[in-house]
């Protein structure tokens, strides 16, 4: 038995789905452990492309159990939609599962991250405007609603008229919004009442206790270290904890029920949305690994940020995230580069400081400019190889020298986004 999350090492996007889809062909459960629909992950198999948000990935094997955990927080139309999705590309979902004490996404959420967004002339995070931070904010504010809130009319009611009262005032009075009744509410909760029916697992305990016996289990991340509320670049962060201790709170597994945890790094980084990023390349490189890599959100379709690998973060995500080994992804994108850099340390410009650690105070990153070792590209179409040994010299010497900077061996790497273009290390 091995029980293994998944984790993003950089700052999501790292190609996690494609690894967690692997790695579930061998698990009997997959739980989904926080962030809501502001991921967006996609999964090549039998030439077939499927696009997630919320719903783990396994679901794409027969006889795997999904549950989507407590941690995360779940937007009912979305939802909806995603499974409907899958159901047309004959995906069969009766093996998934809700917990009853998911959080629920409510439309003043998506309306006051949207009206945040639109509105910050400093300050602004670039969400994905889902509605994650309000409804975790919510949820740690004591005022949020939950899953079973829906099967339990008194308790709704009596919670909204708690909630209600509050919420309004802080709807039209901070942020100029139209405030909603108790009826619309409870409408809307009814409506939720039904999407959710099929899936919420109110026997969550037995399931959780029963998959202790000798099932393999695999725990999703969504977004990445780096977006991490604790320990990511704030306040540019998500509002959930992906590192691995998130997987515990999020799921209901305590911390002994862990065996490994692999961090899913891509051979660059990428970023959506505002805040620092030390490698970023803003130049012809930047452009040239964005457009090979595809570097496009799921979720929004935003370009996304590109730079060299950052072997600061990474050390950073592997103490953080609890890393046990990692998956490298897309190390096929530099196929056609002479160098590929990767960056050892930042320096501050003001006083020439060098940071082997990652300095977790954000607003001084605009002063660091990163310290680079320059590494001789392979010059070869590595898209088809299968063996780690038939990689050419100069691609093994570069993931060498990263398992060095690591301390943590390299157990997977990813030459392509099709299930077969894998090469499975140790
Ligand atoms: P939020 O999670 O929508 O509140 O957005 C907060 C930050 O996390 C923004 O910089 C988003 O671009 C980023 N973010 C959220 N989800 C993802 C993801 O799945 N991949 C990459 N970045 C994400």
């Amino acid at each position: 038995m091995s029980n293994t999350v998944v984790v993003g090492a950089q700052w999501g996007d790292e190609g996690k789905a494609k690894i967690t889809d692997l790695l579930a062909k061998n698990s009997d459960l997959i739980i989904r452990y926080q962030g809501g629909c502001n991921a967006g992950h996609t999964v090549v198999a039998d030439n077939k492309t499927y696009k997630f948000h919320l719903i783990p990935s396994g679901i794409l094997y027969e006889g795997k159990v999904c549950f989507i955990g407590a941690g995360t927080v779940i937007h009912p139309e979305t939802f909806e939609r995603e499974v409907n999705e899958l159901i047309e590309q004959g995906i069969d979902v009766k093996n998934l599962k809700i917990s009853p004490l998911a959080s629920i996404t409510m439309p003043y959420h998506i309306e006051v991250d949207g009206y945040s967004e639109d509105t910050a002339t400093k300050g602004k995070i670039g969400t994905t405007k889902k509605g994650i931070g309000p409804t975790y904010t919510d949820k740690a504010a004591r005022m949020g609603l939950k899953i079973e809130d829906l099967y339990s009319p008194e308790a709704l009611s009596e919670k909204l008229d708690v909630i209600l009262p509050l919420k309004n005032k802080t709807l039209e009075k901070v942020y100029g919004l139209q405030p909603y009744t108790k009826e619309c509410i409870t409408a809307l909760c009814e409506k939720y009442a039904q999407i959710f029916k099929p899936y919420v697992c109110f026997d969550w305990q037995e399931l959780l206790h029963s998959s202790k016996k000798g099932k393999n289990i695999l725990f999703e991340g969504a977004q990445g270290v780096m977006l991490d509320v604790d320990y990511g670049t704030y306040p540019f962060v998500t509002s959930s904890n992906p590192i691995g201790g998130g997987a515990c709170t999020g799921s209901g597994y305590g911390p002994t029920m862990i065996d490994e945890v692999i961090g899913v790094s891509k051979a660059y980084v990428t970023r959506v949305g505002e805040g620092p990023f030390v490698t970023e390349l803003k130049d012809e490189t930047g452009d040239k690994i964005r457009n090979i890599g595809h570097e496009f959100g799921t979720t929004t379709g935003r370009p996304r940020r590109t730079g060299w690998f950052d072997a600061v973060i990474a050390k950073y995500g592997v103490l953080v995230g609890g890393l046990t080994s990692m998956a490298l992804t897309k190390i096929d994108v530099f196929d056609s580069f002479d160098e590929i850099k990767v960056c050892v340390a930042y320096k501050d410009t003001r006083d020439g400081k060098i940071y082997n650690t990652y300095p977790t105070n954000v607003y001084m990153h605009k002063y660091l400019e990163p310290v680079y070792e320059t590494h001789k590209g392979w010059k070869t179409d590595i898209s088809g190889i299968r063996k780690y040994e038939d990689l050419p010299e100069n691609c093994k010497k570069y993931l060498a020298r990263l398992e060095e900077i690591f301390e943590i061996p390299i157990s997977i790497v990813s030459v392509g986004p099709d299930r077969e273009q894998t090469i499975f290390k140790n």
